[in-house]
């Protein structure tokens, strides 16, 4: 039974070199932080403590997760970071699974597998994760004998032979909670951070006689810890190949896949075609048998069966296209809906408004919604038919049918099937331009 997860979040995170705290910095649009709550939700723990400085607000941390918060004023170490979750656990005993916020590839699937070890070895040993790798470069490194973990050495404490040595800690513990009771009162900081490491209690355990096992992941890019950007540039990258590749099983095409850049939470429906360049923002699903130009923008939108965007389109704050709308090259639409089969081919920017069935919006077709104080919105009923370059200045209602002549700006409503012109009447001068000529050229 996992009693709970501690979390531990709460480290300065200079090396990112950021007045952002590390854990708080995003991936895929999500907090790295977020990522490692969401991996564990599915071992369904009892409690799920997160342990943060009090730089940050726990609201930003907790936002719609069950959580429990508790801080760690001064970073003093990883063990001492553990420490602070104790009162929260008085009196309890089980299991308690520690990771580090800043390990935010991992998979719950990962994490599984120490539960599952914890099935083979009985209660009473201390379980990690540890990885092999080619180039250790700043992890804690496992010292080993027969398959029991002796301690784990700190990369700035190791010796020239500890260096070499490549099995490697991945900073994920499953360790009983009477043993973090009795183990982490033992501490110290005689090390070359001055901290308390977590990473001590396995030798405090081996010499109580208590054995640490280790498991090694499944894949070591999933067991990353970010320090600085350039992991954090690395991580990216890793997390959004996973998600394509499980976009492209799931049967969306997308022409060139290295330079889509989905977010954790798009949702895009089958045989729909994806073409190179197009960016996501959070809240985006598309239907099935849609198509995305190249080089879109797409946030906070729905985009259904059969629509057609970009390329160079933005769609953003509340858009939504039905059922075979189209939005084309340099197209902006905010907060509006597109009913089936409405269209804005070209050079548009259609804000706050209602674009009913149909309707066929010109090319330089603008809807002025802001008076640099409220938003209003415009009404394009369906089968409207607007002409290219009208300004349409809201609030107003296009009736259904109606016809606005090209180059009109409109400020009041236009009945249903009328045909609203409002720009001044043309004159043609006869022979004007020929004698203008004559004149200039003698
Ligand atoms: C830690 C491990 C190292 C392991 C690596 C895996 C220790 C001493 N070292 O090193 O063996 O290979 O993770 O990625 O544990 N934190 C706090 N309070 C603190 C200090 C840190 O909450 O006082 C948090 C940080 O926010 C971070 C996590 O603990 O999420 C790890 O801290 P970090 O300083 O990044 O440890 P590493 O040097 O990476
Ligand atoms: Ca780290």
């Amino acid at each position: 039974m996992l009693k709970a997860v501690i979390i531990l979040a709460a480290g300065q995170g200079t090396r990112m070199r950021s007045s952002l705290p590390k854990i708080l910095h995003p991936l895929g649009g999500k907090a790295m932080v977020h990522h490692v709550i969401d991996a564990v939700a599915p071992l369904a723990p009892e409690k799920t403590i997160v342990i943060l400085s009090s730089a940050i607000d726990p609201e930003v941390v907790a936002h719609e997760r069950q959580l429990e918060i508790a801080i760690q004023d001064q970073a003093l170490g990883t063990g001492d970071a553990v420490a602070k979750a104790l009162p929260l656990l008085q009196g309890q005993d089980g299991d308690v699974l520690i990771l580090c916020g800043d390990t935010p590839l991992i998979e719950a699937e990962t994490l599984q597998l120490l539960i599952n070890a914890r099935q083979q070895t009985g209660p009473e040993d201390i379980l990690m994760l540890a990885m092999t790798l080619a180039d250790p470069h700043h992890y804690g490194r496992l010292v080993v004998d027969g398959g029991v973990v002796n301690k784990i050495v700190e990369n700035k404490d190791a010796s020239p032979e500890e260096k070499e040595i490549r099995l490697c800690n991945a900073g994920i513990y499953m360790v009983p909670l009477a043993y973090l009771h009795r183990l982490l009162p033992k501490l110290t900081k005689a090390n070359a951070a001055g901290e308390y490491y977590i990473t001590d209690i396995i030798a405090l355990a081996a010499e109580a006689g208590i054995k640490t096992r280790y498991v090694e992941g499944l894949a070591h890019q999933t067991l990353q810890g970010i320090n600085n950007r350039v992991e954090l540039a690395c991580a990216e990258r890793e997390l959004q190949q996973r998600w394509r590749a499980q976009m492209l099983l799931a049967g969306v095409t997308m022409v060139d896949p290295e330079t889509v850049y989905l977010c954790h939470d798009t949702k895009v429906g089958q045989d729909t075609v994806i073409h190179p360049h197009v960016c996501f923002g959070p809240n985006v699903t598309i239907g099935a048998h849609a198509i995305v130009f190249p080089y879109c923008q797409l946030s906070d939108c729905e985009i259904g069966d059969f629509a057609k965007v970009g390329p160079f389109a933005h769609l953003r704050g509340h858009a939504v296209l039905q059922r075979y709308a189209e939005v084309g090259n340099f197209v902006e639409v905010k907060n509006s809906l597109f009913a089936e089969k409405a269209k804005a081919k070209h050079l548009s920017y259609i804000g706050d408004a209602h674009v009913g069935e149909g309707a066929n919006i010109g090319a330089g077709t603008i809807t002025c919604n802001y008076n640099g104080f409220e938003k209003f919105k415009t009404t394009i009923a369906a089968g409207a038919f607007i002409g290219s370059n009208s300004a349409l200045v809201a609030p107003v209602v296009i009736g259904e049918g109606a016809i606005v002549a090209a180059g009109s700006v409109i400020t009041r409503d236009v009945p249903k099937d009328a045909l609203a012109v409002s720009r001044t009447s043309q004159e043609n001068k006869i022979d004007w331009a020929k004698a203008f000529r004559k004149k200039k050229l003698n």
